[in-house]
């Protein structure tokens, strides 16, 4: 099958297409004849080998990890999928592979595709959409009345989480660039601070929530605006010790974190509130959840751009650009 191959860690250069072979069926997996895919920074920190000490994939991979299609195989335990279902999944970590005509994905990580989606739409939610409720809801149990402060409210998770909290009943404020400020406000937010006019810790005050998808000096400033027993999740880093001892890490890697994350925890102590990395996983089930808000109108798409298949690199090329407003899609059928 045709397929985008890594086949040593590097940039650009090293993604080409090829042929691999048809992914083996496990009993509990279904065979998915891949429609659509979407791209996320990640296939991108997957590339470049950012990732390796925390998903050591053996090389070579095919990479991608979000998508939609019909299944066209089960395995002999699977009880909720048949052939010919339309499905969408964020495919399993350790299996990755969506830039590609076929991937067994275990039943549990795959949910029917919402019915008012088309499959370069549905395509686009998976990963940003586990994101979105796994840090909002799961992490920081976000409820009505809240304030959440939503970083990068143009990008792939932030569309997403912008709607999801304003579904929860909460007041959203974001962060974008001046060309995205009445867009950002179309989707939901109530109060948008772009970024090159104004610096969001000098107008919000008394937040509940925090969600980071930017590191750095964003994730540094961001304790201020908390209120005492707020909640600041990142999912651009840094790591913390209970990230590595979730993820099974060695001893070693869980010291490593401890140390990158010292000075955002130390912060985050120091303001009364909390810090933790979140790194999102495959769900079924919340896939479910998240298909009934999108198919209710809670909860719409938001596609920026679809590159055909054979111009999978050029997409990646597009995200790493990282001024997407929404998703990006490669049409892979
Ligand atoms: N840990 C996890 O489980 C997890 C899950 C999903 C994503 N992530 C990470 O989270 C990050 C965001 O992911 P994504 O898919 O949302 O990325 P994305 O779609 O590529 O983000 C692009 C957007 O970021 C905005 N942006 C860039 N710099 C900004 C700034 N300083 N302030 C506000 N907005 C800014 C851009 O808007 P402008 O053009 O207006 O600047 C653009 O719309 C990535 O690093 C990704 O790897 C982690």
């Amino acid at each position: 099958m045709k397929a985008f191959i890594v086949d040593r860690y590097g940039s650009s250069d090293s993604v080409r297409a090829g042929d691999m072979p048809v992914p083996q069926l496990r009993d509990d997996d279904v065979l998915v004849q891949i429609h659509a895919a979407s791209i996320n920074p990640l296939d991108l920190k997957i590339r470049d080998g950012k990732l390796k000490l925390v998903l050591p994939y053996r090389l070579p991979i095919i990479l991608g990890n979000d998508l939609d299609g019909v299944v066209v195989g089960v395995g002999a335990g699977v009880r909720r999928f048949k052939a010919g279902d339309e499905v969408y999944a964020r495919v399993d970590t350790d299996r990755i592979g969506a830039f590609a005509e076929l991937i067994s994905i275990r039943e549990d990580s795959v949910a029917i595709k919402p019915k008012t989606l088309n499959m370069e739409e549905a395509a686009s939610i998976p990963l940003v959409g586990l994101t979105a409720w796994q840090t909002l809801i799961e992490r920081a149990n976000l409820k009505a009345g809240q304030k959440v402060l939503i970083h990068a409210g143009s990008g792939g998770v932030g569309t997403i989480a912008i709607q999801l909290a304003k579904h929860l009943g909460a007041t959203v404020a974001t962060t974008t660039s001046t060309a995205n400020v009445d867009w950002v406000k179309a989707l939901g937010a109530d109060v948008v601070i772009d970024y090159r006019k104004d610096d969001f810790e000098a107008v919000l005050r008394d937040y509940d929530v925090v969600l980071d998808t930017l590191g750095g000096d964003v994730l540094e400033k961001s304790p201020r605006v908390l209120k005492p027993g707020g909640t600041l999740v990142s999912i651009s880093g840094p790591p913390d010790p209970d990230f590595a001892k979730d993820m099974g890490l060695p001893w070693v890697l869980r010291q490593v974190m401890r140390l990158l994350s010292h000075r955002i925890r130390k912060s985050a102590k120091r303001h009364r509130v909390s810090y933790s990395f979140l790194f999102m996983k495959p769900s079924g089930d919340q896939l479910r959840e998240i298909g009934a808000l999108i198919d209710s109108g809670a909860i719409r798409p938001v596609v920026d751009r679809v590159f055909p298949f054979g111009s999978t690199k050029e997409a990646l090329a597009y995200v790493e650009q990282g001024r997407a407003k929404g998703k990006v899609i490669v049409k892979v059928r």
